[in-house]
């Protein structure tokens, strides 16, 4: 497979780039990210480029650029995760969020039909080339807000309550009529909370591990009993890799590892870890529309394709603490933009 990954310098998309150099090495890697504030190239810095795996930097909307890159590298497969993912931002520029989300996807849609129909100025062709693929990295927080009781499956009405989750909702909805319409081979997941190395410390595990590290205030938004189900980055990537290799075309698969946190038991759960006290808890004004509780059913992907997690959350938040203790400089680099100049020093050789 020559599999383009966007959003390649993000948290999940960096892990899912690693995954695969470990994992399934075979298959050739185009790793296309813009670079935002949310995209750090350190986080790959480990991995060369080669003949399998090559970063470019470019926006997903740039539709010229993105055809030149399918053309040039045959790109076989598309998993695509380059998207504004924080919920916080997203209600001060909700535009942001759906440009790029929706028309970032829309752009890389009609890319990909472009180059896989075997006719593609035949509205009514529906034959694509044979093992290509698009992967659409969706997430739970489509479906809304769940009570007390119950559990998100595939079948579950859509009810994205904030910008983000309205902008990935209509991207997942552009995805299925390219599919209903086009033909076009394609999957979504949707994801509940990932936690994990490499995440940008605005969200809640990472922010409450560096906090507590520098014995600074802990925010929590509310009473802090909202609840998620998390799951470690690594069982995310296990679980793309069987939907992109074994997926039906068409299908949607909930990806979740039955891991139900409160928030506040998160906080104490670090604070315990790193040997603070629940004096630095801070309660904060909650943010609107926050949601109460996500829980994922996982039984079609379980059953189906087979996956399972392999993580407990209790190692994996333990090992993802050790993580963060263990790359202070990542994080201090992250806290004080310099992670933004890494792409210069690292590649500005290659266009002189
Ligand atoms: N983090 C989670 O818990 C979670 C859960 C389920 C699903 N998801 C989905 O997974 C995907 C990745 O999430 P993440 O947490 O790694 O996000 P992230 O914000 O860490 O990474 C997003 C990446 O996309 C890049 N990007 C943004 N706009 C771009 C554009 N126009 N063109 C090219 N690249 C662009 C950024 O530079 C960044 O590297 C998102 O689509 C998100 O909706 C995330």
């Amino acid at each position: 497979m020559n599999i383009l990954v966007t959003g390649g310098a993000g948290f999940i998309g960096s892990n899912f780039v690693r995954w695969l150099k470990k994992n399934a090495p075979e298959h050739r890697v185009v790793n296309v990210d813009a670079l935002t504030y949310a995209g750090n190239l350190e986080n790959l810095s480990d991995i060369p480029q080669d003949e399998g795996y090559r970063f470019v930097r470019a926006d997903i909307r740039d539709r010229a650029k993105m055809n030149e890159i399918f053309f040039e590298n045959d790109i076989t497969h598309v998993v695509n995760f380059a998207a504004e993912s924080h919920v916080d931002r997203s209600i001060v520029d909700p535009e942001l969020f759906l440009s790029t989300n929706v028309l970032g996807t829309q752009a890389l849609l009609d890319t990909a039909k472009q180059q896989w129909k075997l006719a593609p100025e035949d509205k009514y062709s529906r034959a694509f080339r044979e093992g290509v693929k698009f992967l659409q990295v969706s997430t739970d927080e489509v479906y809304g807000a769940l009570g007390k009781e119950g559990f998100f499956t595939e079948a579950t009405p859509l009810a994205p309550n904030s910008p983000y989750s309205a902008a990935k909702a209509s991207a997942d909805l552009v995805c299925r009529a390219y599919h209903e319409t086009f033909g076009m081979p394609l999957n979504i997941t949707r994801c509940s909370n990932n936690y994990g190395p490499y995440q940008f410390p605005e969200k809640l595990i990472p922010l409450m591990i560096h906090n507590c590290m520098e014995g600074k205030p802990l925010p929590v938004y509310g009473d802090g009993m909202q609840i998620r189900d998390w799951l470690h980055v690594d069982d995310h990537c296990s679980a793309l890799y069987a939907v992109l290799t074994r997926g039906a075309a068409g299908e949607v698969y909930n990806i979740g590892g039955n891991n139900e946190r409160a928030n506040l038991d998160i906080v104490r759960l670090i604070i315990r870890s790193l040997g603070a006290g629940d004096e630095l808890i801070s309660y904060v004004k909650d943010r609107p529309g926050h949601d109460r509780r996500y829980a994922i059913d996982n039984t079609k992907i379980t059953t189906q394709l087979g996956w399972s997690p392999s993580y407990t959350f209790e190692e994996g938040i333990q090992q993802t603490i050790a993580w963060y203790q263990n790359h202070m400089e990542w994080l201090e680099h992250v806290l004080s933009g310099a992670y933004a100049d890494y792409y210069e020093r690292m590649y500005a050789p290659f266009f002189q």
